[in-house]
Parts: structure tokens; sequence; C-alpha cells
């Protein structure tokens, strides 16, 4: 009990836990678990504020080249009807998604190079100067040119996790992928000025404490300004179905630990964490997060981007989820952030002022 106080404290302090430590965090149980989720609670509210972040996210290709084990999207699953959202649907959509109070839109899809990077660098050249959004893009591993055109057409962040710190665990889970290229695509997006996300999986097959241990270390060595992390969800139409999936418990106490590690990080309440756990978006608030991610996806999609199965909110319209989400914050006595929410860490906060004070 006083060894995890210790590390809560010396976390919470801004010291360095190393593996061993972070290790033993995350196997903590009972009241020792409650005090580091209370502790990250506090730590969030110091640094970054009773305001909720809303990011909508707009999933605009189901189509993926790759073949990652665990996902839905995986090019071998042919059980999948397949989509693809043109220019002016993405468009529309985030027009629908601004006048529904949104600041900011994820444009997230499985690899999909049919979207050449021309193509999407306009669809946010247009985001911007129609719709003055803040825009993030999930869609993968790409080229430093490629990377480099969207963030002159101005995207402000991306999103690609690393997924596991393990690189054997990463060898065997993607099969046509390497852990080495998945880092430099993320140090290249560092050196581009990008607000950088990275992240990972809880309940990997294989994965233990330490290895989760690496991610936390990994997310502060790389020093994100958003850390995505929810639940490994066993898909029955992938080649990891019969696998067990991961708990709320554990991903939540990540999630603590996220937070003590990286204070002014953004850490998103994820829908995965609401899938296993119908409350578990709610305890993710509670315990460091601090941005939820709806979906402004059309319903006629919805169904199509099946990641994993049972995902929250595949029958309701974007209005419906941002009027559940927004009486979520409300009932925990938060408010809902009106400004972007870019990174609150020193340049990015800068130009956050700038285009905030450009719209009025
Ligand atoms: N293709 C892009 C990529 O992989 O970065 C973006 C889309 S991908 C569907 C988004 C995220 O879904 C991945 O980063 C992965 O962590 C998550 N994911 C995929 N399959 C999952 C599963 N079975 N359970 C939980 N999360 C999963
Ligand atoms: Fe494709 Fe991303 Fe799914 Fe991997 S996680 S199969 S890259 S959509
Ligand atoms: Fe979609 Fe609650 S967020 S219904």
């Amino acid at each position: 009990m006083e060894q995890i106080q210790a590390i809560i404290n010396l976390a919470a302090g801004g010291g360095k836990p190393d593996q061993a430590a972070l290790a033993a965090l995350l196997g903590c149980e009972g009241e020792d678990e409650a005090r580091l989720l209370a502790a990250a609670d506090r730590v969030r509210k110091q640094s970054m504020g009773e305001r909720v972040h809303l990011r909508g996210l707009i999933e605009f290709s189901n189509y993926c080249e790759r073949n990652c084990l665990y996902c839905g999207l995986r090019r071998a699953n042919g059980s999948l009807v397949r989509y693809r959202m043109e220019g002016e649907e993405i468009l529309a959509v985030a027009r629908a998604g601004a006048a529904l109070g949104y600041r900011t839109v994820v444009l997230q899809s499985g690899e999909d190079s049919c979207y050449t990077a021309k193509m999407l660098a306009e669809v946010v050249c247009r985001l911007k100067s129609e719709l003055d959004l803040a825009v993030t893009l999930s869609v993968g591993e790409r080229s430093r040119e490629e990377y480099k055109l969207w963030r002159e057409a101005g995207a402000d962040r991306y999103l690609l996790k690393h997924e596991t710190a393990d690189r054997e665990l990463y060898q065997a889970l993607h099969p046509d992928m390497t852990f080495d290229n998945r880092r430099r695509c993320l140090y290249w997006l560092r050196e581009l000025g990008y607000q950088v996300g990275s992240g990972c999986m809880v309940g990997l097959p294989g994965q233990t404490l330490e290895s989760l241990a690496d991610d936390l270390l990994f997310m502060q060595e790389l020093d994100v300004e958003m850390a995505g992390i929810g639940p490994f969800i066993p898909n029955p139409s992938t080649p990891l179905g019969h696998c067990q999936g991961g708990t709320a418990g554990l991903t939540l106490k990540m999630i603590a630990a996220a937070r003590l590690l990286l204070p002014q990080a953004h850490l998103p309440a994820t829908t995965a964490l609401g899938t296993v756990d119908s409350q578990g978006r709610q305890k993710a608030l509670q315990a460091g997060a601090n941005v939820v991610m709806p979906n402004i996806t059309p319903n006629r999609y919805r169904r199509m981007y099946e990641i994993y199965p049972n995902k929250i909110c595949l029958d309701d319209n974007p209005a419906h989820c941002r009027n559940c989400i927004g009486g979520i914050i409300a009932g925990l006595g938060r408010t809902v952030a009106t400004d972007c929410g870019h990174s609150p860490k020193g340049d990015f906060a800068a130009a956050g002022t700038l285009s905030e004070a450009g719209t009025q």
C-alpha cells in the first residue's frame, strides 16, 4: 500500500517512475486502485480544468489494405460490406457537425490509398477555410511527404496509435507492417509540427503489465499531445476472435497512470471503453480523461465501420449523441469546451490562441 502511494506521489509530482514501478501501479487493486484513479482526477483538474473537449469522429472509409490481426476492417475480412465517402460528403458531414457545436473533426479510415494525399489535402483545406474547424487526421501510415502536404494544408493533429510498445507482440499482430516504421511515422509527425496522438490497446493476447508500462514510457518519451487508450475487444471475424478482451478496470488504471505521467495530454474516454462497460466513459472522465470523441458518421455507414462488435451508438444519430454526451458531462458537474481545444503545451497553445482570435 505504501509502495503504491509512493509511486503515485512520485508520478503526480512530475517524477519518472520506471517500468517496474509502473507495472506495480497497473497491478494495484482495492484501495490502492481507488487512490490511483482519484489522484489522476486531481491532476486532470489542476492541469486541464473542468472543461471536456468534444471531437466529432467521421469514419469516412472502411477499406483497408492492412491485415492487423485484431481489427474487423482488415483486408482479409470478406464479411464486411465496404464503403467510401467522397470529399463533398465528408464536408457535408463536418458542416452538420459544426452546426451541432463541434470545433474539431477527426477524419478516420482504414489504410485506403484510393484517397490520394492531394485529395485529402483538399478536404483538409476546405474544412479549415470553409468551416474553421480544427482537423485531426487518423488514416494510418503514409510517407513523410504526404504527412507534410496535409500539415501544409492545415491539418492540426494526427492520431496514430503505436498499439503496443512490445516489439515482438507488435510484429505478431501486424503481418505486413513493422514496429520501426510505426515509430518512424510518429517521429515524422512530431517533426512536422502536428499535435501528435498515440496510444495503445489494453488486454491484447500475450500483453503483460511490463509491456503496458512500456506503452506509458513510450508516450512519455514522445511527449504526446494526445493518448488514446482503449480495451482490446475480440472481433469474431478476425483471427483473434476467440481471445479474451481487455477489461475496463485495467484500461482505467492505464488512463489514470497516463494522466499522472502526461499531465497536459488530451486523454479521450474512448468508445471502446464505453462498449465494454456501459459506464466506461463516465468512469474514465473521473480517472484522468478530458476528451470524448462522439461519432458523427451518418447512420447508414456506422454499422459498416465494424472494428469490433457491439459498438455503442450504432442506431443513434449525431444530434442524439451530442445531446447524450452533453448530458453525461453535465451530470459529472463538468462543462463542454467551446474552443477547439488545442494542446495547452507551448507552441500549440499559442497557435490555438491565434486561430481563435482570428475567428472573433
Ligand atoms: N487505420 C488507422 C490506424 O490503424 O491507425 C485508423 C483506423 S483504426 C480502425 C483505429 C484504431 O482502432 C486502431 O488504432 C486500433 O487501436 C483500434 N482497434 C482496431 N481493432 C480493435 C479491436 N478489436 N479492439 C479495440 N480497438 C481496436
Ligand atoms: Fe486497417 Fe487500422 Fe484496422 Fe489495422 S487497425 S486493419 S490499419 S483499419
Ligand atoms: Fe451516442 Fe450516447 S453518445 S447515444
